[in-house]
Formats: structure tokens, C-alpha cells, sequence
């Protein structure tokens, strides 16, 4: 359900050319089944690849007999990590400047870990050989919790690591100690809460695979791969790997589904290219779900305790916080360099504080890397779900209600840019105004007065309401590099003599729409149809360079650099078009599609024409060298910060514990719309995936540290049943720093719903004495807490 604000937001209305409702360009070849995975793709003589996976988490490695596997017929080679050492290639860099077996050596160090593959010619007899590799291990004690995984007799698990003699992976702070412990000492009120935000995993639809092909003859690599970054994966393979970057060609076809999953670079991968380079023949590597599942990025895992300031009558005052964060075996996060913790700065949210204070400790453990992005900017998920969990805790202290204490805190529009005690600055919104369009649609007075009168009939209804503030759109660069590459976007456009133009991007669809929404930012600035725009990404041979897409960046960089190299192409086209016009460029006014001579409207010429002009017979103005194009490479000077307010209606069974969602209302800010069809698609899918993580969502692991969430079987993931009506809305505060307003969306939802919904349960278990609950809020966890026993660790 969409639910379109009263007249004081306006939507897009102003902009009939570009921006707007359209169907998915994209969609026809998705819809006809005509979609190119990386899985179709298929090579004269391919081989497969499998690989072998360590059944424990953590055990010395013996001995590797693979003599049974590479005697099977369909195999071409057997590859171990020993084999990879001598190459230098045993270890690989990750995206956080820590080091990952490729193919284990040592140790195995979680499991699933990758520890041999075979390359076979078709993927069973792959598989089939897997089964003939021997492999001795001699079992280790592993760390599975993390809360002793700094015990002093705990297992050291990186002793790869020189000097290594603990789990401790790093220790960051944010905020300022001493000013926020100044703030609690005098404050009326403190509330604390311990908050565990469980490990979940992305389970993209499409698992993570390439398909390698090295020509030995060019000395040229092709990787068609599941990547969300093919610009930065093709300068990493060129540094690990000492291939010339030149000579490598990283193609990203359509994929299905990243959500932070595709960023990192999988041993997978590192695996097919030696195995191409080995046989001299394409080969194809892809997961299984299993694989997927159990062995690549992993997404949250922050044990967070919290605690909040106010005065007696609901002024939030400070807020202090102090983190575990279990990284697995490997660092294998993908955040910008100097942001360790991601951007878990900015969990003092939407409210204006006088103090904040984080200190985080991480910590190795015996579990699969990664600590990805999950459709949220580097950890900012963690962050919102701490400082909302804290809020409505503070509303039930003070006995308040939880939309008002929020509205009596939020960031007021006229103190925007707004400076946070932890160092961000948010560029615009209007917390309150967002709030109240939520509290409008979900009609919230009515609301609380109907669950006091179900109260009395002892029925468990709850609001929970949560709101947030996003940080997305990476760079700029002089803060912010992934391995040394700063972040920074690149964009072509060019617009061919007939006038239909095709722009290039750095950034990379995972299902998001870019096709559509790209083309339409591009016709907007050039009053040219998007239907005639085409966009280009994936491709490293056939893009600019650029850092990728992930923590909703598309829009906010990309979207920024599509505008602008737009507008280089148009200002191009106002010199042609004056000397076609023969008056001053001065002398003449866009208007969309067209330029006319001031104040004689008669006498203009259409970009086609201009178009068709730059590529014509005969002299250019001065200065012009032909052709219509330009190309831009797009520095953000800061981050773009959406914000949203949820406000979710739970009915939790007295019997059975189960929860229903029966409303959940959507509001979101992320300024100028550019396709609000597209925008309620990624709303959607984000409140569904927030819907997953509080209610069914956990990679769980047993004592010895087997995985209890290597199918989908065990984890669960939300389907039509239990997706409620959505019902979303919206406000409009531009972005003043992007060139058209806009600020990204994508994972907006998914870092604002988990919090609603938790706050509703506990709301719906209030007369119960439940004050705190952690995700997920499976009917048996909820069943304890309702028996008055606290939620297992
Ligand atoms: O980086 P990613 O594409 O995942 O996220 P995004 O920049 O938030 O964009 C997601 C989709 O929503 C893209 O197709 C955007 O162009 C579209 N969008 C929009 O139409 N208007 C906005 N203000 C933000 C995003």
C-alpha cells in the first residue's frame, strides 16, 4: 500500500522527462528468463571447479593425499594450498588489510574453510573427486564465543600472524570518554541495556561464482564474476596475482542479489584463475547454497552493551557504548580503511546529544570471515538497532510514550549540517516531520487506544516505532579508501548523432534498477527520453573506474556523477547550439529538450539536433572538437543522509508465542526521488529482509563450531506468508551537497525495521514484565521471555 503525503511534499511532478514512475528497463529480459548470470555463461571447453571444505573449525593440518582424485578420469588438476604457496598465492589480502587463506596451509580455521579444489570437466565429476581427496587433520579446541575468545587459555587461532599470542583482532574508539562520562555522572536517569545483534548472512537468491578465462597467448584475463565492485576486484587480482592490470577484464553480469555478499574477494575465485592459468581453459566455479551460506561474508555479530542519559523529563542527554564484535577467523569486512567499525559511528541516531562515547573490542573466532555491509553503509544496522533499542527502553523508564520522546529529541531542520558528538555531519531532513506523516498513516492514537482496550482483555498487541538515520554514499575520498583506492566514482556519457545516448558507469546493478533509474537522472538533465538512454555497467573494459556498489552508494556518487557529466555534455551542446542559433551561448535558455534564443521561443534547436550537429559536416565553434560527450570522475564531499520512521503493529499469541506482524508503516526521506516505483520495490525488499532478521534469521553454531545454518532448511528467510502488507510513505528533504537532491534508499529499510519490530514485541510483552528481547524473536525465545526467563545468549 502507498500511501502519498498530503500537499506539503511535493513528489517528482516537476520533472516529466526524467524522473517519475517507469517500469524497469531491465525487466523484459528478467521477466522472459533472458537474464545473463554468471552461471550462463558457457566457454568452448570449460572445466569446473569444485572446492574442498574443512568439516572442522579448527585443526592442524596433517597431511593432503590427493593422488585417488587426480587419478579419476574427468579431472584435469588438484589444487592445494601447499601448490599455492609456492606461486605466493596461499594468502590473499581482504578488503580490511588483514590476510585470508586462500587454500589452507596451516590451519583450518572455521568450518567450511576452503583447504583444496579440483578442476574436472564437467561440476560432477568435481564433486565426485572431492570425495577421493584424503585429508588428516588433527583437531584443535575452537573459539565459538566470542565473549572468551580473549580468555587467557583460549586457542590462538591467527597463529599465522607473526607475534600473534591472542584472538584480538583490533580495538577502536569513538566519541569523547570523558565528556559523556561527565554528562552520565550529573544526569537524572541512566538506562542500560545488553543488545545482541545476531550474526545473519546476505543469502543473495544467486550464490557467489565466476567464471575464469586466462589466454596465455595475450597474456589476458577474463573473469566474469559475482562481484558488486569489478573496478576494485580487477586492481586487487592485479596486485595479488602480479598480472598486469591491463590484462585483466572483470565482468559483473546481471546478478542476483548482492546485498553485501559480492563485495569481498572469495578464495573461490582466486582458486578458478590458478586453475585457469594451470589448464589453459576456462573454468567455472560456483557455490553451492551450502557454500554460500556456511563460508562467505557473514554480515553483524556485535554484542553490544548500551546505556543511555536523560533528564526526568525525557531530554536525552548522552549516549555511551561498549562492543564485541566477532570477526570470524579472518577480517574479512569490507569497510572503508580508516572505518574498522564501519559506520558504527553513528549510532547516536536521529537525536541531538550532548555527549556520545563508543569503545569496541574485535575479536577472532573459529566462524567464516566477513562482517559485510547486509543492506546497511558499514555497520550502521548494528548502530540504528543499539540507539532505538535504547529509546523506547528510556520512553518505558520514563513512562512516556516512545513517539514523543523521540520527537522531543530529534535534530531540528534548522540545525542542519549537523554536527554529531561522534563527527558526522548530516547534510538535511525533518526528523519530526517524517515521524508525524509515519503517525498519520498508521493512525497512532487510535493505535494505542485500541491496545489498552485489547490489554484489558489480555491480548498481547504492541507498537514498536523506530526511526533512523543512514550515512550512505562513500567517499568522499580523502576520508575514505578500500585497500588505497579512494572512493571516488567515474562516468561517461555519450550521445550519439542521432541523439539516443548511452551512459557508462562505475557502479553496479545487483537488482536494483539501474538501467532504468541511471537512464532516467541522464534524461532528466538532457530533456532526451530514457528510453533512449542506454546504461552500461559491469564491465571493466567498457567503464569508468570506480569503487562500486554497496552501502547504497549507487545513487548518492554515481547518481551524482551521471548528473553532472550530463550537464558537462550540455553545456557542450549551448556553444554548438549557439553557433547553430548564431547568438551569444549567453543568449540562450534551457529549456528541457531544447535550447531557444532568450525571450524569442521561436527559435531553438532540440539536443538531437545539437546532437547531429557535433557529429556533422563542416566547422565546430572554437574550441569544440565534435562528437557530444564528456566524461567526469565524481569526488562526494560528503555522505548523503536519508532518514526514516517506522512504526510496526505486532499480535503476539498468548499461546504459542507466535508473532504476527498485522501493520507495519514505512515512512522514508531520501530527497529527491528519481523513480518512486523503484524506491517502494527496494523499500519492500529491505523490510522484508528487516522482517527476516528480527523474527528467523541466525547463523548459529553448535560448541565445536559446526554451522546450524548451512541451508535453508535451518535458515530461515521470509517468504509471501510471512510478509505482511507494507505500507509505505514518504517525505522529501533534498540532499544540498548532491546535484540533484538525492540520497540513496536502498537499504534504508533494512536497517530501520528490525528495530520497529523488536520494539513491538516488547511493547506487546510490557504487561509481562519483558524489557529487553534479542533477535531473533523465534516463537520459542519469545515463549521463555513471556515465562519471565531471560533470551539464551
Ligand atoms: O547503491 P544502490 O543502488 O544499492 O542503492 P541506491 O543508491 O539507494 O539506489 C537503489 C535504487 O533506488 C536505484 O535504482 C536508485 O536509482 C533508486 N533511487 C531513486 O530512485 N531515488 C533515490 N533518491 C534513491 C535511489
Amino acid at each position: 500500500t502507498v500511501h502519498e503525503p498530503p500537499a506539503a511534499h511535493v513528489d517528482n511532478d516537476q520533472h516529466p522527462v526524467g524522473y517519475g514512475r517507469m517500469l524497469r528497463k531491465e525487466d523484459p529480459r528478467f521477466v522472459r528468463g533472458r537474464g545473463r548470470y554468471t552461471d550462463d555463461v558457457q566457454l568452448p571447453g570449460m572445466l569446473h571447479l569444485a572446492i574442498l571444505r574443512s568439516p572442522m573449525a579448527h585443526a592442524r593440518i596433517v597431511s593432503i593425499d590427493t593422488s585417488a582424485a587426480e587419478a579419476h578420469p574427468g579431472v584435469k588438476a588438484v589444487i592445494t594450498g601447499e601448490a599455492l604457496a609456492a606461486q605466493g598465492l596461499a594468502w590473499m589480502p581482504t578488503l580490511s588489510n588483514d590476510v585470508q587463506a586462500v587454500l589452507a596451509t596451516d590451519k583450518v580455521r572455521f568450518q567450511g574453510q576452503e583447504v583444496a579444489c579440483v578442476v574436472a570437466q564437467d561440476r560432477y565429476a568435481a564433486r565426485d573427486a572431492l570425495e577421493l581427496i584424503d585429508v588428516e587433520y588433527e583437531m584443535l579446541p575452537p573459539v565459538i564465543d566470542a565473549r572468551h575468545a580473549l580468555d587467557p587459555d583460549a586457542p590462538v587461532i591467527r597463529d599465522d600472524l607473526e607475534g600473534k599470542t591472542d584472538n584480538h583482532c583490533f580495538d577502536w574508539e569513538t566519541g569523547d570518554a570523558a565528556a559523556t562520562e561527565a554528562v552520565f555522572a550529573s544526569a537524572d536517569v541512566v538506562v542500560s541495556e545488553d543488545v545482541v545483534y545476531p550474526r545473519v548472512h546476505p543469502a543473495p537468491m544467486e550464490t557467489c561464482g565466476c567464471v575464469a578465462d586466462y589466454d596465455s597467448v595475450e597474456g589476458r584475463l577474463t573473469l566474469w564474476s559475482t562481484t558488486q565492485a569489478p573496478h576494485a576486484h580487477r586492481t586487487l587480482y592485479a596486485i595479488v596475482a602480479g598480472l598486469p592490470e591491463h590484462k585483466i577484464r572483470v565482468i559483473s553480469p546481471d546478478i542476483g542479489g548482492g546485498f553485501g555478499n559480492k563485495v569481498p574477494i572469495y578464495p573461490g575465485y582466486v582458486c578458478a584463475i590458478v586453475g585457469s592459468l594451470l589448464t589453459g581453459k576456462p573454468v567455472k566455479w560456483m557455490e553451492d547454497r551450502s557454500e554460500n551460506l556456511t563460508s562467505t561474508g557473514f554480515a553483524r555479530d556485535y554484542i553490544m552493551r548500551g546505556e543511555i542519559a536523560a533528564t526526568r523529563d525525557g531530554k536525552i542527554l548522552a549516549i555511551r557504548t561498549n562492543v564485541l564484535a566477532d570477526h570470524g577467523a579472518f577480517n574479512g569486512t569490507a569497510a572503508p580503511v580508516k572505518f574498522p567499525a564501519g559506520f558504527f559511528g553513528v549510532f547516536t541516531g536521529s537525536y541531538d546529544l550532548q555527549a556520545a562515547y563508543c569503545k569496541m573490542t574485535a575479536v577472532y573466532t573459529n566462524k567464516a570471515p566477513g562482517g559485510v555491509a547486509y543492506a546497511c553503509s558499514f555497520r550502521i544496522t548494528e548502530a540504528v538497532y543499539l540507539v532505538e533499542r535504547l529509546a523506547s527502553r528510556l520512553a518505558d523508564e520514563l513512562q512516556q510514550d516512545p513517539a514523543t520522546l523521540r520527537l522531543d529529541n530529534f535534530v531540528r531542520p534548522d540545525q542542519f549540517p549537523y554536527a554529531t558528538p561522534t563527527g558526522w555531519v548530516y547534510d538535511s531532513g525533518d526528523y519530526a516531520a517524517t515521524l508525524r506523516e509515519a503517525m498519520r498513516i498508521a493512525g497512532y492514537d487510535e493505535l494505542r487506544t485500541e491496545q489498552a482496550q485489547r490489554r484489558e482483555h489480555g491480548e498481547l498487541m504492541g507498537i514498536g516505532v523506530s526511526t533512523f538515520t543512514e550515512a550512505v554514499g562513500a567517499g568522499p575520498r580523502k576520508h575514505m579508501d578500500i585497500l588505497g583506492l579512494g572512493m571516488a566514482d567515474g562516468c561517461d556519457l555519450r550521445v550519439h548523432p542521432t541523439g539516443k545516448a548511452v551512459v557508462r558507469l562505475s557502479v553496479q546493478s545487483q537488482g536494483q534498477g539501474h538501467e532504468t533509474t541511471f537512464a532516467q537522472i541522464v534524461g532528466e538533465e538532457l530533456g532526451i527520453s530514457p528510453d533512449d538512454i542506454d546504461v552500461v555497467h559491469g564491465d571493466t573494459d567498457n567503464t569508468p573506474f570506480g569503487l562500486g556498489t554497496y552501502g547504497s552508494r549507487s545513487t548518492p556518487v554515481s547518481g551524482a556523477a551521471a548528473a553532472l557529466v550530463a550537464r558537462k555534455v550540455r553545456d557542450k551542446a549551448r556553444i554548438i547550439a549557439s553557433a547553430m542559433l548564431e547568438v551569444a551561448p549567453d543568449d540562450l535558455e534551457w529549456v528541457k529538450g531544447s535550447f531557444q534564443v532568450a525571450g524569442d521561443p521561436g527559435k531553438a534547436v532540440t539536443i538531437q539536433q545539437i546532437a547531429m550537429r557535433a557529429h556533422g559536416a563542416g566547422d565546430l565553434p572554437e574550441g569544440i572538437e565534435g562528437s557530444l560527450d564528456a566524461q567526469i570522475t565524481y569526488n562526494p564531499p560528503n555522505l548523503t543522509y536519508p532518514n526514516g520512521a517506522y512504526i510496526c503493529v505486532v499480535d503476539v499469541d498468548p499461546g504459542t508465542a507466535q508473532v504476527k506482524v498485522r501493520r507495519f508503516v514505512a515512512v522514508d526521506d531520501c530527497g529527491t526521488r528519481i523513480n518512486p516505483m523503484i524506491i517502494e520495490g527496494q523499500v519492500h525488499g529491505g523490510l522484508t529482509d528487516g522482517l527476516g532478521m528480527a523474527l528467523m534469521e541466525i547463523i548459529a553454531f553448535d560448541p565445536d563450531g559446526n554451522c546450524l545454518g548451512g541451508s535453508l532448511m535451518d535458515y530461515l528467510i521470509p517468504t509471501a506468508l510471512e510478509t505482511p502488507d507494507w505500507e509505505t510513505g514518504f517525505t522529501v528533504t533534498p540532499s544540498p551537497h548532491h546535484p540533484i537532491g538525492a540520497k540513496g534508499v536502498g537499504e534504508s529499510a533494512t536497517v530501520g525495521s528490525p528495530p520497529a519490530i523488536v520494539n513491538a514485541v516488547i511493547d506487546a510483552l510490557k504487561p509481562l514484565g519483558v524489557t529487553a528481547l534479542d533477535m531473533p524473536l523465534t516463537p520459542s525465545r519469545v515463549w521463555e521471555a513471556m515465562q519471565g526467563h531471560a533470551t539464551p545468549p
